[in-house]
């Protein structure tokens, strides 16, 4: 196996227990991130929801907001899974792959190369997609435009 692969399935380990701690009582489908600093620092990220729905927050931008709450503004790469609550991690392997929300991909357009920036969707460490932010997110406006 190699080096990349090896960061990839951590960076996804990660993020599956980021899930664990997701709050979800409306709609039961927990999410989990995992987000890489260019130094190799890791931030988890799980999705928080609200009595009132639209105070929801997705895990991508919790573990992007914690990071940067801590000073850290380059990521290399997202690790994101997601599922029903009930679901354990054999049965995350036959749900769909996650998907970042149009929200959560320009939060992190912000603070990532769109062309450099990898996005890993992951059903397990061994069952993932990986691809470029600007593959999700073409065209996209970022800070130099200001
Ligand atoms: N959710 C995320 O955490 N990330 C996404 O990119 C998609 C949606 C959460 C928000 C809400 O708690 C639940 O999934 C259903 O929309």
């Amino acid at each position: 196996m190699d080096n990349r692969t090896k960061k990839d399935r951590q960076l996804i380990r990660e993020a599956l227990k980021a899930r664990q701690r997701a709050y979800t009582p409306y709609s039961h489908y927990t999410v989990g991130a995992a987000l890489e600093a260019q130094d190799g620092t890791v931030f988890r990220g799980c999705n928080i929801e609200n009595a009132s729905f639209g105070a929801t927050n997705c895990a991508e931008r919790t573990a992007l907001f914690t990071a940067v709450a801590e000073g850290y503004h380059r990521f290399s790469t997202i690790a994101i899974v997601s599922g029903p609550e009930s679901a354990d991690e054999e049965e995350l392997k036959t749900t769909p792959y996650p998907s970042p929300c149009g929200i959560c991909r320009q939060a992190l357009r912000e603070f990532a190369d769109p062309g450099e920036f990898r996005v890993i969707l992951a059903r397990s460490e061994e069952d993932y997609k990986v691809y470029a932010l600007k593959e999700l997110l073409p065209e996209s406006f970022g800070p130099e435009y200001l």
